[in-house]
């Protein structure tokens, strides 16, 4: 027992301090979930792939939903045969590598194949970092940090990566925050959240898809050119006004443009839709601070009320509007129809995965001169990523 009061501001720090300490309810659940939560938003997140498995907002009616895929089990994601990338980490270097290698300082390193008959690299390799389970190094009430050890020569990549991948929910907001260090050589480096979003979490009686959320990227008035495989060529390309890419101009429903001739071949050859790096352009508004100046993406859907906004440091923003969905993949029992209206899966285009990232394969394309971001090495400052996805309801976007 202290023999004098403490200041009211000591006594809040040691309120909030004791109020952060493990106190037996944290930890993983039954199913190996770690739960972090603050007022409105509660989020369940699982050490394969520093994922995030349940996000739980409630919608313009009170009602509960889950706005994110997952499984029901952090057990089921290595066992899964399909390997989705359900809301995980991927590394060390996102999205695709043109032919699997890259050149550093006039020596050209090969990595793993593992799409596309073996043609490029996906996400990191067959063994990227969403194939593995990250280590729990601190978890509080609102806050999880997940670290890695990627060793020298994985996948083929040089030089050892060590990073720390942390979430942190305040009111209304998930914060995420992703540090890497190369500690041996240089490397690529490229990370960013997968998550795939249904803001409807499935329970719309008048559609089990995504199509009718609405998206606006204010900054994206140009993307990424990519060949049949995804691969980028080299292209800047215009998202002029009212094409199938113009997201910038006015928010838009994912669907909107699915019917026009130029939404088939959009994300690939054979492909209706989105899997495309839009590129976010926000120096024209002079210096900016990314916490304030955006958000760079908002989804919004009608049908809840529920609308995500995206702030975040990253200079490029993916879309992919889930074509490769078919059926096979089973709804979490937090979501979906619960009286037998609707098959309890994941259909084609039920759902919308947004990346923030950098120029993808900019290793590939050194006349984008983004090595600086794509690049690091020991004597390097560390890559960093931020991102806040702010929620808020009955904000939704003109259409
Ligand atoms: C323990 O943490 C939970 C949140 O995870 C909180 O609801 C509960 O009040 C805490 N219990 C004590 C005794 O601090
Ligand atoms: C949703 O509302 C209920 C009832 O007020 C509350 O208990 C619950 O914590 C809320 N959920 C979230 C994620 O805020
Ligand atoms: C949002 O709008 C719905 C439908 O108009 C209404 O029932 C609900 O009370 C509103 N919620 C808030 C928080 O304003
Ligand atoms: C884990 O989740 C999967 C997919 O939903 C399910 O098939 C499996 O039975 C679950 N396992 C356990 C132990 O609950
Ligand atoms: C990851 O951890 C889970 C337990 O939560 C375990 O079932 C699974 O086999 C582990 N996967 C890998 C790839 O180590
Ligand atoms: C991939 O590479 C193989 C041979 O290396 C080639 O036959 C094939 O057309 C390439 N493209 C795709 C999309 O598989
Ligand atoms: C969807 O549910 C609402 C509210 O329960 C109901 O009014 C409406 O008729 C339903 N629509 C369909 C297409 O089933
Ligand atoms: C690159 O891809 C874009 C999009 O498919 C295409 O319009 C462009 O002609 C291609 N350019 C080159 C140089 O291959
Ligand atoms: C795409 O949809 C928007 C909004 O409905 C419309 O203004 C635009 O003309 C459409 N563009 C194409 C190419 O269909
Ligand atoms: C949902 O999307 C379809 C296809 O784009 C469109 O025809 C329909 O009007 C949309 N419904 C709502 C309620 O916005
Ligand atoms: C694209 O579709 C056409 C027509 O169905 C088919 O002949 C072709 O093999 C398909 N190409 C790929 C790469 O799937
Ligand atoms: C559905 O997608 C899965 C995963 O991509 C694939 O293995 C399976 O063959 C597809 N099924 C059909 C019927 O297309």
């Amino acid at each position: 027992m202290l023999g004098f009061k403490l200041p009211a501001v000591v006594s809040a720090f040691v309120a909030a301090a004791v109020a952060q300490q493990y106190n037996g309810t944290l930890g993983p659940d039954a199913n190996g979930k770690y739960e972090i939560s603050a007022e409105g938003i509660r989020g369940l997140f699982i050490p394969y792939g520093a994922s995030i498995s349940n996000l739980f907002i409630n919608d313009t009616n009170g009602i509960e939903r889950d706005i994110v895929l997952g499984f029901d089990n952090a057990s089921h994601y290595s066992e899964d045969p399909y390997h989705p990338h359900f809301g995980g980490v991927p590394g060390r270097y996102a999205n695709r590598i043109k032919n699997s290698s890259f050149v550093i300082d006039g020596v050209e390193y090969h990595v793993l194949p593992n799409e596309n008959n073996n043609n490029d690299t996906l996400h990191g390799g067959p063994d990227g970092w969403d194939w593995r389970n990250f280590t729990v190094v601190a978890h509080t009430i609102d806050s999880i940090t997940f670290s890695i050890v990627d060793p020298d020569g994985d996948q083929g990549f040089p030089g050892e990566v060590i990073s720390y991948i942390t979430y942190t929910m305040t009111p209304h907001q998930w914060h995420l925050k992703m540090v890497a260090l190369s500690t041996t050589k240089k490397t690529p480096i490229m990370l960013s959240s997968h998550t795939y979003w249904n803001l409807d979490a499935f329970q719309n009686n008048a559609t089990a898809l995504a199509l009718n959320h609405t998206l606006f990227l204010p900054y994206s008035g140009q993307r990424v050119g990519t060949d049949g495989i995804l691969i980028p060529n080299g292209t800047i390309l215009p998202n002029q006004q009212y094409s199938v890419n113009d997201f910038w101009s006015a928010p838009k429903q994912i669907g909107a443009n699915f019917t026009s001739p130029d939404a088939y071949g959009n994300c690939g050859t054979n492909c209706t839709g989105y899997d495309t790096c839009y590129l976010v352009n926000r120096a024209q508004n002079g210096p900016y601070d990314w916490r304030t100046e955006g958000p760079v993406a908002t989804l919004a859907s009608a049908f809840t009320g529920i609308q995500v906004d995206i702030f975040t440091d990253q200079y490029a923003f993916q879309v992919y509007s889930c074509g490769g969905q078919n059926g096979t993949i089973p709804l979490k029992s937090t979501q979906g129809m619960f009286d037998g209206s609707r098959p309890r899966v994941v259909e084609q285009y039920g759902c919308i995965v947004m990346e923030v990232e950098d120029w993808i394969d900019a290793i590939n394309q050194p006349e984008w001169q983004r090595s600086k971001k794509n690049i690091f090495g020991p004597g390097d400052d560390p890559y960093v990523l931020e991102a806040t996805y702010s929620f808020s309801i009955n904000k939704t976007l003109t259409l």
